[in-house]
């Protein structure tokens, strides 16, 4: 009989490398092209004549709220576009920066603008007062999505003039410089095993405007800028401090997906692990209509500014309806345990008219092309260790169930089902899944803020009234 290291050594596939994932991510594309055809939906894709007639459902459910170039998601046929570009080739070709300057600009950068944008994010997310302002709330025992409107709120303070009385006041040059005073902070030098307290390294050049044109505006570009690369700090913050460490600076090498899993582990990602966290970033960039982008909307409609808006979208993103499932799901999967438990859990949860967390849509009927990206890689994440393949294999019994039960109603397996599968392969815990999402849609926030505010008008839908009239007011005391 085998041994159960003989058992293990036959069970070892080699690690996936970058190019195994990007293989994986192509086949993922032609079996999703392989079954659906390629024709837009024409009256999604067409400009707008003011008024228009659709039919609205319930939750806005139809409504077309304004025009947009930058992404398309076909939901009877699984596509998700970003300005043109398809998700499966941004997946296997880009990065989260070259994604983000594609969501704002409306085009891919050339290399130089690349290289700019790349630095300038990593300059951007060097935000130590933002930091140490986090410090001085409870944030290890805040809810981590409070915690990331919180902390996008206290970059707000430090990077927008809005909240001074006069423009006299403002002491030009400091707006962004006032975020790099020396600290102490934890960091781990190149080379060096262990983390050090240190004030400032040196490793940043400042990011503050060298002029007065310079000053930050709060729904401006650049502060676009700040808030992608900051909500990325403030969210590798909150997983620090919840771990009781001080935050990390990031690190010179990496890029803006590489630096947020060191800044949340405190440990220096592979290529791999770097890989995977770009293209998953890569992928939330950007959904539509969705419920946060709709709230940011709505919040910067008002001509409130950009980092408001975006606390708006942090704060819908959080429900278990949208973010939050992708922790559903995994707490879900841990309380079913094993694939043997999965017809009898799932029997039950229809029974009791709960739903599946990480299953269905508003607007796919048909398999969520990111869930075809991210199921693949949980299974190459997965393998090597026994406790995650069952989860793995879990989630796949859990996929078979509900899809012979529930295929025919169009309920099938979307971004939140395997996301969590692939976070927790790389070590992160379970509580920050949901500001992952928001690191990355934070990007498709700004872009489409951006993009309303070309022509903004003010969003004011009208409710139904059904309630009473000719009610006549009683003083409390006579009630
Ligand atoms: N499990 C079981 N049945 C479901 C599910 C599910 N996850 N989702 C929808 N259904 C059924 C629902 O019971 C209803 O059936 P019937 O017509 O017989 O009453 C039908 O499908 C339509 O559902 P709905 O709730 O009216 O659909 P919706 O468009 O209002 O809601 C949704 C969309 C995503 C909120 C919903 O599918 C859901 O609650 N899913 C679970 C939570 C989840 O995974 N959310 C992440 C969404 S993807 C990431 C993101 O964008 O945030």
């Amino acid at each position: 009989m085998k041994d159960k290291t003989e058992k293990a050594k036959e069970r070892h596939i080699p690690a996936p490398s970058v190019e195994s994932i990007r293989d994986l991510i192509l086949e993922a594309k032609k079996k999703a092209y392989a079954e659906t055809d390629h024709e837009p939906e024409p009256e999604l894709t067409s400009a707008v004549e003011w008024p228009i007639t659709c039919t609205v459902g319930p939750g806005l459910e139809g409504a077309i709220a304004c025009e947009s170039k930058v992404g398309y998601v076909n939901g009877s046929k699984g596509w998700l576009i970003y300005r043109g570009y398809d998700i499966f080739d941004l997946c296997a070709y880009s990065t989260f920066e070259e994604t983000s300057y594609l969501l704002l600009h409306g085009r891919l950068p050339s290399q130089a603008e690349l290289t700019e944008f790349t630095t300038s994010l990593r300059e951007r997310m060097f935000i130590p007062q933002t930091q140490r302002l986090m410090l001085s709330f409870p944030v290890e025992t805040m809810n981590p999505m409070s915690a990331l409107r919180l902390g996008t709120n206290l970059m707000r303070q430090k990077q927008t003039y809005r909240d001074t009385d006069t423009e006299a006041d403002l002491k030009v040059g400091e707006i962004l410089a006032t975020d790099d005073d020396s600290i102490p902070m934890e960091t781990r030098p190149p080379g060096k095993k262990n983390p050090v307290f240190e004030f400032l390294t040196g490793l940043f050049k400042r990011v503050h405007p060298a002029s007065e044109d310079a000053l930050v505006g709060s729904d401006e570009i650049e502060s676009c800028y700040n808030l992608i690369a900051g909500v990325a700090s403030v969210a590798a913050t909150i997983g620090r401090t919840r771990a009781g460490r001080i935050p990390l600076e990031p690190l010179p090498e990496y890029g803006l997906a590489g630096n947020y899993l060191y800044m949340v582990t405190g440990r220096r990602p592979t290529a791999l692990e770097e890989r995977i966290m770009d293209i998953s970033l890569i992928l939330h960039a950007d959904h539509g209509m969705n419920a946060s982008t709709f709230a940011s909307m709505v919040v910067a409609s008002t001509l409130s500014d950009i980092y408001l808006a975006i606390g708006a979208g942090i704060s819908a993103l959080s429900g278990p309806l949208h973010g939050g499932a992708n922790v559903e799901v995994v707490k879900m999967l841990a309380e079913i345990g094993d694939p043997s438990n999965v017809k009898k859990w799932f029997r039950e949860t229809t029974a009791a008219k709960k739903k599946v967390m990480g299953f269905g849509h508003r607007v796919y009927k048909a398999y969520d092309p990111r869930a075809r990206i991210l199921g693949p890689i949980s299974a190459l994440l997965t393998e090597n260790d026994e406790t995650r393949r069952k989860t793995y294999a879990t989630a796949v019994a859990l996929e078979d169930a509900v899809v012979s039960e529930l295929g025919a109603k169009k309920i099938f397996p979307n971004v939140d089902f395997y996301s969590g599968i692939v976070y927790s392969a790389m070590g992160i815990p379970q509580e920050l899944y949901t500001t992952i999402f928001a690191v990355s849609r934070v990007a498709g926030w700004c872009a489409r803020v951006v993009e309303y505010l070309e022509n903004n008008r003010i969003f004011r839908p009208r409710a139904m009234y059904t309630g009473t009239f000719d009610e006549t007011y009683v003083p409390p005391s006579e009630r």
